[in-house]
């Protein structure tokens, strides 16, 4: 929802008659926070409520796991079990009340449509290109784009044929652009890591008219209802708003750097209901020549903090690798390995990418997790760190707690 869109026919004015061939077209306004959030009017060829019929319900199960200690923890991810579709392949690794946090690996297409109806979903592609066809049209993805779809959002995955991999985030808040980086219009600010010319709306819309039989799973009361259309869902003429799907790629998110260490906020991409997501991108290093490149401990005693690791050299981090995600649980501190702050002096660039959820409230885990973890992550400050020999092992500035 970052700004005005339009795609396809509207009428004039809002709320007169618009017609296709002679038929009166059905109005929808989809709009957030009653009447006083953002919103996007649709004119569709058949009503939105006609259903044919009621398919399943399916309530969403979690299967928890609580760790008897109170630890840092490092699951690794990257060989996670393919499988299932954009959303049946979801596989929940942890969450909260304010946000729900996913691997997926999907090795087919959805045959259904999907609307989360009680969420908005940012979905970070790892890996994999192909297009969200959605009631507001279609938008192409490729790897390194956080996939933003907005709740009410009507839409499939359509993967080209290559290796997909997604970090999913799912909210019952709104996940938006940081409000510090918009002035009071809405529009981006100078200092702000990315611009509109970064945002990619909808492309194209494909009217479709077609008759048949549909299925739409829809995300509510923390399930799933199915239900079976005569119509394809996709069958808006035109739209126009605030409300729509989009992509951002990561490798448009501007670093800010500074003569010492700037703080993790200076990564945000997106704001959350009680988290946050960040992008740590390739930059320059802090250059005062006493600054220290590497982050400082710190702790966030009223945090989590969640980092999955997308691309770059760990090797001075033992055991970290492409897919891992660290998790850093409230109440106690984290930072750079032993003996690291000292050897991180004097490197100036890091190449390293990697996206960090901090939420304010504690995570649970799900067996998912436990079977993910190294079971060793919280002993590693406790050894000796591997050497660090050139710029590109520099495990400075990409997480706050190397
Ligand atoms: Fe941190």
């Amino acid at each position: 929802m970052p700004f005005y869109q339009r795609l396809g026919e509207v009428p004039r004015k809002r709320h007169v008659q618009f017609r296709d061939n002679g038929t009166l077209l059905t109005e929808e306004v989809m709009g957030l926070e009653g009447f006083e959030g953002n919103e996007s009017i649709l004119y569709h060829l058949t009503s939105p409520c006609r259903v044919e019929k009621l398919g399943d319900f399916a309530s969403i199960v979690r299967e928890e796991w609580i760790p008897d200690e109170h630890k840092p923890l490092h699951l690794k991810t990257w060989d996670v079990e393919p499988g299932g579709d954009a959303l049946g392949g979801r596989k929940l690794l942890m969450w909260n009340d304010d946000v729900e946090i996913s691997l997926c690996r999907p090795t087919k297409a959805m045959d259904y449509f999907f609307r989360n109806g009680e969420g908005d979903e940012v979905v970070f592609v790892h890996e994999g290109s192909g297009t969200i066809e959605s009631i507001f049209g279609e938008v192409p993805y490729k790897s390194g784009d956080y996939v933003v779809i907005p709740r009410g959002t009507t839409y499939r995955f359509a993967p080209a044929d290559d290796e997909q991999r997604y970090l999913v985030f799912e909210s019952p808040g709104l996940i938006e652009i940081p409000r510090r980086y918009r002035n009071e219009y809405g529009q981006l600010l100078e200092h702000a890591p990315y611009y509109h010319r970064d945002i990619h709306p909808p492309a194209e819309l494909r009217t479709h008219r077609e008759r048949g039989e549909f299925h739409v799973r829809v995300r509510v009361r923390d399930g799933y209802q199915t239900y079976v259309l005569d119509y394809h869902p996709f069958d808006v003429v035109g739209w126009d708003g605030y409300v729509y799907p989009w992509t951002f790629s990561i490798h448009d998110f501007e670093p800010i750097t500074g003569r010492i260490h700037m703080p993790p906020p200076s990564h945000q991409t997106f704001q959350g209901r009680n988290f946050v997501i960040c992008s740590f991108c390739p930059r320059k290093l802090d250059f005062d020549p006493m600054a220290i490149p590497i982050p400082y401990h710190h702790s966030n005693l009223n945090s989590e903090e969640m980092i999955y690791y997308v691309d770059g050299n760990f090797s001075s981090r033992k055991h970290i690798e492409i897919g891992s995600v660290t998790l850093h649980p409230s109440g106690i501190p984290h930072g750079p390995a032993p003996g690291l702050a000292e050897k991180s002096i004097g490197m100036t660039e890091t190449h390293e990418l990697a996206v960090m959820c901090d939420t304010f409230h504690p995570l649970r885990l799900t067996k998912l997790a436990q079977e993910l973890d190294d079971g060793t992550y919280w002993h590693s400050w406790f050894e000796d760190p591997a050497p660090v020999s050139s710029a590109d092992e520099d495990p400075a500035g990409v997480t706050s707690h190397f």
